[in-house]
């Protein structure tokens, strides 16, 4: 493993990554322990467990949570296996319990993770400390913006220590309006034969495949001038040293509205007075298409339309490739509304986005068969024995006219053009940082 980290290292100084990390069940066994294990990872949203009571399961890397809200409104991350003998506790999906009972021996923990009990306990367990025996927690939760994210590592940053410079973009991103955002009826979950890093490397700044792998899109008319998202527009990419991404297309407040902004009648509900004077100068020139929050959590905001000939509708979503093994995730997808929004516009953009983005959703079939060869090339014999390296040397060391954008004002690190893959190669630094700290 630490021959082949040394790879990776050296891979990335000139523009190139290991196939082999993209499916290797060494690697990916180190990533649960190194990567999952320390990062903020996104669990859910507050709106899907609103009331006291309310529970959902969840994915931390392998493991499953409960992911609860108590009778006093605290959010808890739970590890769902029996601390007596690790039979999961909870088989649904989500709902709304004041107690857990383990189907096992029948364990009874409290929705704040609290042992409460078992059958016979005055007789079976006279000198058990409850205190000692409850349900493992996540040791960090914390939210931003109604997102949950919860960290298994006690000793980890704050989650605005994690988000670095990404916080003030989530700032302007779900800032805008004071009622903010909530998911529309459940997460979709589909499981697509990729390794997780494959959908992580192309939310956090892939422009240039637009054009290409998206093409019918275009072609049947179901978004107009495919072009202007793509490689070639006047986007730029910003990244952030903690491996965090996104992509910037022009400005959406209050036109183009058709190219990635609102329409009046959603805009005049936002409350501008909560940007700061830089902030709102920002959201005057520039829409943040996509992002990555390092590991897995991905945002997506383009216009879709729910017909050919329509005219395109926002569609805001969450997105995350739960690790299921090297070369399996599971898709999750949130859409989401906003909150003070004409209920038109959030279910037009419900439609459209799903029309896009989604198990059926026609952008989506490029995108996971596109992503379905990395890991085929990392288990290859064929592809070890040539030490195959995939090539991450766009906009690299004057390939292109890319560079860092100096005079950009705002934070992080912004490019001249999105004509390059300076957040990629960020992001397996960042990776490559975590995966060879012990
Ligand atoms: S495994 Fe849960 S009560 Fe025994
Ligand atoms: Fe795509």
């Amino acid at each position: 493993m630490d021959e082949l980290l040394g790879k990776v290292a050296d891979s990335l100084e000139e523009g190139t990554v290991p196939a082999r990390i993209f499916n290797d069940p060494q690697v990916h066994r180190l990533e649960m322990e190194r990567i999952f294990t320390r990062c903020w990872v996104f669990v859910g949203h507050v709106s899907e467990i609103a009331s006291p009571g309310d529970y959902m399961l969840r994915y931390i890397g392998q493991d499953e949570f409960i992911v609860t809200r108590d009778e006093n409104n605290e959010i808890h991350v739970l590890f769902n296996r029996c601390a007596h003998r690790g039979s999961p506790i909870c088989r649904v999906e989500k709902g709304n319990a004041t107690h857990f009972r383990c189907p096992y021996h029948a364990w009874i923990y409290k929705n704040n993770g609290e042992w409460n009990g078992a059958p016979l306990r005055a007789r079976a367990y006279r000198k058990l400390d409850p205190k000692e025996w409850g349900l493992q927690a996540a040791p960090l939760v914390d939210t931003v913006h109604g997102l949950i994210f919860a960290c298994l590592d006690p000793e980890g940053p704050t989650l605005r220590e994690y988000l670095g410079d990404m916080a003030w973009y989530l700032d302007v991103i779900f800032g805008l309006s004071p009622e903010g955002m909530s998911v529309i009826g459940e997460p979709q979950r589909w499981q697509v034969p990729t390794n997780w890093k494959m959908g992580a490397d192309n939310f956090v700044g892939d422009s240039y495949h637009v054009a290409s792998l998206h093409r019918s899109i275009e072609e049947v008319g179901a978004f107009p001038d495919i072009d202007v998202t793509g490689g070639n527009g006047p986007g730029k990419h910003v990244s952030f040293p903690q491996g965090h991404g996104l992509l910037l297309n022009s400005g959406y407040l209050p036109e183009p509205w058709d190219k990635g902004g609102f329409p009046p009648e959603v805009s005049a509900t936002f409350d501008l007075d909560r940007l700061t004077p830089l902030q709102r100068e920002f959201v005057a020139e520039h829409a943040v298409t996509h992002l990555l929050i390092f590991p897995n959590l991905a945002f997506l905001r383009v216009p879709a339309v729910t017909a050919p000939g329509e005219m395109p509708a926002v569609f805001t979503l969450l997105r995350q490739w739960q690790p299921l093994e090297s070369d399996q995730v599971v898709n999750w997808n949130w859409m989401l509304r906003w909150n003070s929004a004409p209920e038109e516009f959030n279910e037009t953009g419900y439609i459209g986005g799903l029309s896009q983005h989604g198990p059926s959703g026609i952008l989506e079939q490029d995108d996971g068969l596109a992503w379905s060869g990395a890991p085929d090339v990392g288990r290859s014999a064929f592809a070890r024995k040539r030490e195959v390296k995939f090539n991450y040397q766009l906009g690299f060391d004057g390939m292109s006219d890319y560079s860092v954008d100096t005079e950009y004002p705002y934070p992080g690190t912004a490019t001249t053009t999105m004509l390059g893959e300076l957040p990629q190669l960020t992001m397996y630094r960042r990776w490559l940082k975590e995966m060879v700290r012990a």
